[in-house]
């Protein structure tokens, strides 16, 4: 089968195109990967053309021999639909996840992003957590959770609780609640690991000042991640644009009762009461 009529490769085109279309893909901002299972990698052989081992600067014994479907660093989200071999390509690692190689795409020269580092670190964890594999990890760059970071304090438990507050689907969708890392070099070593940190909590991570990382078993779920956490955050900038800002909002008691009544863990620490602020 040709690649790019796989269906785990359409369902990342269709993530990076409607990634795209919300305005989450400047030029070639945010970027994708998505662990292939042995017959996802299978179903694609015949197009498979393995290029020369690079090291990846670092090591991920946990991910040896795995395979992934990853966004090419300088490529642009709006081309996925339309070039998606240009966008996409295949890399698989080596038995010590120490190397990786070409496997497909990345046509004209490319290679894959700069946020490698990231995405393997992350998948590295989520490989390790019991439960449905969470395969797809996705970055992009939401205007309204970018614009929280300059107002919010970058607490994990502020972010949780202020995202928790705007609608009820929030606590629902990431009832963990939301990690939230520091500005740092994009593209490192050192963003990668306090990401892959973060990432053995949480399945959103807020990266201050520049965009969000999130943790889905499948391409829907990855976006329907970003969707609400975006729309949460839409929400909150524009109540905290309107003069006094909030007037009333949801209490720990009611947030304890949906948890109760609907079944999902809402940890105490994301429960307690705001010091010296109302509501
Ligand atoms: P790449 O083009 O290397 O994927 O980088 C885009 C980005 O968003 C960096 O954080
Ligand atoms: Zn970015």
């Amino acid at each position: 089968m040709k690649v790019t009529d796989a269906g785990f490769f359409r369902s990342l085109v269709r993530l990076a195109d409607d990634g795209w279309r919300m305005g989450w893909h400047e030029r070639n901002g945010g970027n994708l990967s998505f662990r292939l299972t042995e017959e996802e990698l299978r179903s694609a052989e015949e197009e498979l053309r393995p290029g020369a081992w690079v090291p990846l600067g670092f090591s991920v014994p946990e991910l040896a021999g795995a395979a992934f479907a990853v966004t090419g660093t300088g490529r642009y989200f709006r081309d996925a639909a339309v070039k998606p071999e240009d966008t996409f390509g295949l890399i698989g690692l080596d038995g010590r996840g120490e190397n990786y190689r070409i496997l497909w795409g990345f046509a004209h020269g490319g290679r894959p992003t700069s946020e490698l580092p990231t995405h393997l670190l992350t998948h590295a964890v989520k490989a390790s957590l019991p439960g449905e594999p969470r395969r797809v990890v996705y970055h992009a760059h939401p205007s309204n959770i970018i614009a929280l970071t300059f107002v919010l304090p970058l607490s994990d438990e502020v972010f949780t609780r202020e995202l928790w507050e705007m609608f009820p689907e929030c606590p629902l969708v990431f009832p963990e609640g939301v990690g939230v890392a520091p500005w740092m070099v994009p593209g490192g070593r050192a963003i990668a690991e306090a990401t892959g940190d973060l990432m053995k909590r949480y399945n959103i991570v807020v990266w201050a000042h520049h965009g969000v990382f999130c943790a889905g078993e499948d391409p829907d779920a990855a976006f329907g991640l970003m969707h609400t956490v975006e729309k949460s955050a839409e929400i909150l900038m524009k109540v905290l644009a309107v003069p006094g800002g909030k007037k009333q909002t949801v209490a720990p008691e009611q947030l304890r009762r949906l948890s109760e009544e609907c079944g999902v863990d809402l940890p105490e620490r994301f429960l307690r009461d705001k010091p010296g602020q109302n509501p």
